[in-house]
C-alpha cells in the first residue's frame, strides 16, 4: 500500500513575529506536519534557530501536530538529545554531517523519536543500504536556503529511493516543492512534501497547503 501524501509546511518561511498564529494557520488548514530547519552556520552557511523555538512551538498545544526537524548542523548527534527534549516527533540528519550516521539513527531512536537521514543532491544513495531509517530525506535543492528552484534531476532519484526504501518508509523531499512540482515527486514516490515558500511565501498559507496537497495527489 503506498504511504499516504501528506504536506509539511516548513517555517523557514513564516513571518517569525507571528510565528504561532503562522503555523495555527496550516494546521487549521490541516497540517498534522511541521517542518523545522536547523542550521549552524558551518554545514550550512547560514544560521536559523534553535531547541527553544520548537519547545515555544510545542507549548502552543495544537492537537495531533507533529513536528519534524531537519538538522543541517555538523556533528549532529550531539543535539540529538535537546531537540528531543523539546518534542520533536522526528529529527533528521545529514549523512554528509557525520562519519556516526549510524550512531546518531541510534541515539534518536533511543529518545523515542522517529529516525530520517537526509541526503543533498549530489550525495549517492547507497547510504540507506547500509542503515535501517524510518524517513528518508531526499534534497530537492541544495540544502541552507528557502525560495530556489526544484533540481529537476530530483525525480529519478526519488524513483531509485522509494525502490530502494520499499512502500512503508517515509520518503520526505525538500526544497521547491510547489503546486506545479509536488506531483512530479509524488508520482516518482515522495510520501512526505516540505514546502516553504509556497505556503507562507503566498497570501494564504492554508489554501496554500490545500492546493499542494491537491497537487500531491491525495
Ligand atoms: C532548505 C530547507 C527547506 C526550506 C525549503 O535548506 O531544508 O526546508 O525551508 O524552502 P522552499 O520550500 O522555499 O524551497
Ligand atoms: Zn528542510
Amino acid at each position: 500500500m503506498p504511504k499516504p501524501r501528506r504536506i509539511a509546511p516548513s517555517i523557514l518561511a513564516a513571518d517569525f513575529a507571528r510565528l504561532g498564529a503562522q503555523v495555527s494557520e496550516v494546521v487549521d488548514a490541516g497540517a498534522r506536519v511541521i517542518h523545522v530547519d536547523i542550521m549552524d552556520g558551518h554545514f550550512v552557511p547560514p544560521l536559523s534557530m534553535g531547541p527553544q523555538v520548537l519547545s515555544a512551538l510545542v507549548e502552543l498545544g495544537l492537537p495531533d501536530v507533529q513536528y519534524d526537524v531537519h538538522l543541517m548542523v555538523e556533528r549532529p548527534e550531539k543535539y540529538v538529545a535537546d531537540f528531543a527534549k523539546a518534542g520533536a516527533w522526528n529529527i533528521t540528519v545529514h549523512a554528509e554531517a557525520t562519519p556516526h550516521l549510524n550512531y546518531a539513527v541510534q541515539q534518536i531512536r533511543e529518545h523515542g523519536c522517529s529516525a530520517g537521514v537526509a541526503v543533498c543532491p549530489s550525495t549517492p544513495l547507497d547510504v540507506f543500504r547500509e542503515l535501517d531509517v524510518d524517513l528518508a530525506l531526499c534534497m530537492t535543492v541544495n540544502p541552507g536556503w528557502g525560495g530556489q528552484s526544484f533540481i529537476p534531476a530530483s525525480a529519478a532519484k526519488i524513483a531509485r529511493l522509494r525502490e530502494l526504501l520499499g512502500e512503508e518508509v517515509e520518503l520526505e523531499v525538500d526544497g521547491g516543492i510547489d503546486v506545479d512540482t509536488a506531483p512530479t515527486a509524488s508520482e516518482a514516490g515522495a510520501s512526505l512534501f516540505v514546502a516553504g515558500s509556497a505556503v507562507f511565501g503566498a497570501p494564504d498559507p492554508g489554501q496554500a497547503y490545500r492546493d499542494i496537497l491537491a497537487a500531491a495527489g491525495v
